[in-house]
């Protein structure tokens, strides 16, 4: 019963993927069809060459003719095509045949080569452009699910082997079996009996073949898995490589490098290994079966059965068909290898999205800054019993400035990411502007709703460029002001180029708390009506987090403004400040009300007082 289900399931599964990969053939469906039509030629024009040969051999040097009549047969029927009265002409007229279809075959040839390069690189580009699009529709959520470096192995091996895969299949998938069937066919018409001994091996072939390609399988898959660890080790390293250096940690990454490297060697040399033996057995094949047809076809010419020619063509097309297996093994191969990368691709592709985009048409405008928290419950894993944030119930006012506080872990973060809709609450509703998030676009939502996330980044590029991702339409004007209310301009400008200078890969040319001003900067621009600051001046010295806040009370007092920090004084002045505890609030109220009455503010209040004194 479960087998049956399981069986059912993969088959669904492998639907899914033919599905989804061929969707991404997209607008090189004209080549893709057009790369077997040609292949089919290609081959039929190279299947008759050898017939041409025969025909040479056996009527154009037998001197015991005086006429030359071309004929094709094929089994017991024969087709007059011409007769000539002339040796030489006949020679050069059915040689000239011969070199004109192979000169017709190579264009065919280059014609599908061409052709296939086309789509393959075109599905390429169509799978690699659909995992891309899909990751940035990603929710937090959903990112959570995948890491970086398995992202960066779809977008790169696992589309390449796919790749592979698709120019293989639409080049031999109709090449090998149309060379094989009438290789057959006109090997069986020149002579069945001699036919008789390759039919004898092929069997033999093809289950040898099998037994090596199923033990391959297995063996290539558990190497792939190794290459995905390598994968994973060498971007980790690459990533952290100035902690690696900082903890003087590069012999034991070196160990660790070495282990899954030479790992993964072992696995691809297990899985080579085995085929190894193929290409031998098919030789060995081959070249028992000639021996055959030699001493076979040998005889039958000595006892007056068979011509030279035909023997000839004969061997041309044993030599075909056991080349059309070789491939045919060899493509058998290369799926099962691009399966697990298929199935990967897949994987991404079909992600559901768990946050998507409001489905009313209208698309409503944040009214105000108000943000409201109805019994908000929030699991990352959707589990009820497993609650990050529980029973959160909050009213904000527009323009209110909020500060937050908790230890490590009492998910302040967790509690702002669910104002611009990054995860959807569990339970409850939370409104912005008088409506439920859920209800607004989430363009606009998150316009009205700027977020300097704790863990941020800036990218390749100028500071100004990188600013304008708040707003690519900001003037100069509009970048310098919000450069100072973040009291960034100063430092900006001690640069030599100024707002030209260059960022460098994730903004390494600039302190961490340059880098934090930059992020806040950003977020100004987008001229938004919250603004959420998730520990975002943790790396800025004290006086100049003040002179920010300060901007915000003055300059900004009709944003509402979240501010976590881990420093009393951060919050000190806000408004009202929300004390975490564990994922629930343990108290609202003014820095004065909360001395008072809660326990956990005054404590830390004390503990990091003591600390300045
Ligand atoms: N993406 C995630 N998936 C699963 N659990 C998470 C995720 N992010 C945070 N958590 C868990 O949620 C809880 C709250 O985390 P959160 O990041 O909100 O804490 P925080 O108060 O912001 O801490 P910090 O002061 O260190 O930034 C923690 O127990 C954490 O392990
Ligand atoms: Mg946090």
């Amino acid at each position: 019963m479960k087998e049956k289900e399981n069986k059912m399931n993969s088959e669904k599964k492998k639907q899914k993927i033919f599905r989804t990969l061929g969707r991404c053939i997209g607008e090189y469906k004209k080549a893709t069809l057009l790369t077997p039509i040609f292949v089919v030629m290609e081959v039929l024009l190279e299947v008759f060459i050898p017939l041409l040969m025969s025909q040479i051999v056996d009527v154009g040097m037998d001197s015991s003719l005086t006429e030359f009549a071309f004929n094709i047969n094929i089994g017991s029927a024969s087709f007059h095509i011409f007769t000539l009265y002339n040796r030489i002409e006949f020679i050069v007229t059915v040689g000239g045949l011969m070199a004109l279809m192979a000169m017709l075959s190579l264009v065919f040839g280059v014609l599908a080569g061409k052709f296939a390069a086309i789509s393959a690189t075109g599905f390429g580009k169509n799978v690699r452009k659909g995992i891309f699009y899909k990751v940035q529709d990603f929710s937090f959520l959903n990112m959570d699910n995948y890491n970086t470096s398995s992202l960066v192995t779809r977008l790169t091996t696992d589309v390449t082997n796919v790749q592979n895969a698709y120019m293989m299949i639409i080049r031999i998938l109709m090449r090998a079996p149309t060379m094989l069937i009438l290789a057959i066919l006109l090997a069986v018409s020149i002579n069945g009996q001699l036919a008789l001994i390759f039919l004898a091996v092929l069997p033999i072939l093809i289950v040898g073949l099998s037994i090596i390609a199923s033990l391959a399988f297995p063996r290539f898959n558990a190497m792939l898995k190794k290459y995905d660890d390598l994968n994973e080790t060498t971007q980790e390293d690459l990533v952290g490589i100035r902690v690696v250096k900082s903890f003087v940690r590069s012999d034991h990454e070196i160990n660790k490098f070495k282990n899954v490297s030479s790992m993964a060697q072992k696995m691809q040399l297990r899985a080579e290994n085995l085929l190894c033996i193929a290409m031998p057995l098919m030789q060995f094949a081959m070249y028992a079966c000639m021996v055959a047809i030699a001493w076979f076809g040998g005889n039958k010419i000595i006892s007056g059965e068979m011509e030279v020619g035909s023997l000839m063509a004969f061997i041309s097309y044993v030599t075909q068909i056991l080349m059309s297996l070789m491939m045919l093994a060899f493509l058998f191969v290369m799926l099962v290898l691009s399966k697990a990368s298929a199935s990967r691709i897949v994987e991404v592709i079909n992600e559901d999205i768990d946050i998507k985009d409001s489905e009313n048409t209208e698309d409503f405008a944040v009214a105000d800054g108000s943000v409201v928290f109805s019994n908000v419950d929030f699991s990352y894993n959707k589990k009820t019993d497993n609650l990050h944030l529980e029973g959160v119930n909050l009213e904000i006012k527009p323009g209110e400035k909020i500060g937050i506080i908790g230890g490590t872990g009492s998910a302040k973060s967790t509690l702002v990411q669910l104002i611009p809709r990054l995860y959807d609450v569990t339970n409850g509703e939370i409104l912005v502007g008088g409506r439920d998030v859920r209800e607004y676009k989430l363009e606009t939502l998150r316009n009205a709703v700027a977020m300097v996330l704790q863990k941020n980044v800036l990218f390749s590029g100028t500071i100004k460029e990188n600013l304008k991702w708040g707003n690519e339409n900001a003037t100069d004007e509009q970048i310098v002001e919000a450069a100072k209310a973040a009291q960034a301009h100063d430092f900006i400008m001690n640069f030599p180029k100024g707002y030209e200078t260059d960022l460098g890969q994730g903004g390494v040319n600039v302190s961490g708390g340059q880098k934090q001003r930059l992020c806040i900067a950003r977020a100004l621009l987008k001229n938004p009506k919250i603004m959420i600051l998730d520990d975002s001046t943790s790396a800025v010295d004290t006086a100049t987090d003040s002179k920010i806040r300060q901007q915000f009370r003055e300059g900004l007092d009709h944003i509402t403004v979240f501010i976590i920090a881990q420093r009393v004084t951060s919050v000190s002045d806000a408004d009202r400040i929300i004390v975490l505890d564990d994922g629930k609030i343990s108290a609202v109220g003014t820095h004065k009300e909360l001395l008072k009455s809660s326990e956990i503010y005054k404590e830390v209040y004390s503990l990091q007082q003591r600390g300045v004194k």
